[in-house]
């Protein structure tokens, strides 16, 4: 049995000020929602504060990148060791770190392995782009993707990966993949990818999540599909009806 899992992801938005007024405001309800587990993956510099606000409270806190050292003269970056007492997970490959970061697959592996050895739990988005979409590369790059992400990560880590399916066209745009569409690529592309490499048994266990464009309309439908076990979320999580996202995600 998967536990659904939504997850906010800010991106570079809120100061540590507006963080802990938001999470405050949101804590009582996302506690009520039963049947669903709920993280904000906050920018590094309010980590402690949003950790600290949230400390009684079911959601968990992630961040949103991390260094691939854990220490040493690497200038601007934080460290799996920095993070650690905040942070329950950490988005590795979002695609926004590819792209405007130059993350490699490589990188995202590098780091996964790190996040793993510093008990951090691992959110790997992966998602193609609208001309890979439209060429009909979709199937063969996605599970590209998870393969590079995953390679050397053993059975026992790879049950505490997340992996987040993030059409990079949905994100942020409005225009969010039907359910056809992304649920038959997280069937096909990841978890189909996940039973080649870890074997059918372990490919059931692992929580995938859809991203791009999830509001609170809309999750029910993605919630309905049965691969899909969550959602990370951008801008509808900046929001207090993010509760009401959470809520209306959770299946009877
Ligand atoms: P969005 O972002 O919900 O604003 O489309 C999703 C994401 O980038 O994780």
């Amino acid at each position: 049995m998967r536990v659904p899992f939504i997850a906010g992801n800010w991106k570079m938005n809120m100061t540590v000020a507006e963080a802990v007024t938001f999470v405050n405001e949101v804590k009582d309800g996302l506690d009520a929602v039963s049947g669903m587990e709920s993280a904000f993956c906050v920018p590094a510099i309010a980590l402690p504060s949003v950790a600290a606000a949230l400390s009684r409270s079911s959601v968990f806190v992630g961040a949103q990148n991390m260094a691939n050292n854990e220490s040493g003269a690497y200038t601007g970056e934080i460290s799996p060791v920095m993070i650690k007492p905040f942070a329950d997970y950490v988005i590795l490959g979002h695609s926004e770190r590819r792209e405007y970061y130059g993350e490699t697959d490589a990188l995202v592996n590098e780091k996964a392995k790190l996040a793993l050895a510093h008990s951090i739990k691992p959110i790997i988005a992966c998602g193609e782009s609208l001309a890979q979409n439209q060429a009909g590369e979709t199937q063969a790059f996605v599970s590209g993707q998870i393969r590079a992400a995953l390679d050397g990560i053993s059975t026992a880590d790879m049950l505490k990966i997340v992996i987040a399916y993030e059409p990079i066209w949905a994100i942020g745009t409005g225009l969010s993949a039907t359910v056809e569409q992304a649920g038959g690529i997280i069937k096909t592309a990841v978890r189909d990818t996940l039973a080649d490499l870890y074997g059918n048994d372990v490919a059931q266990q692992i929580r995938i999540q859809y991203g791009g464009s999830v509001k609170p309309h809309n999750i029910a439908d993605y919630m309905s599909h049965p691969d899909i076990d969550g959602a990370l979320v951008g801008g509808a999580s900046l929001k207090p009806d993010f509760v009401e996202l959470v809520a209306n995600g959770v299946t009877a």
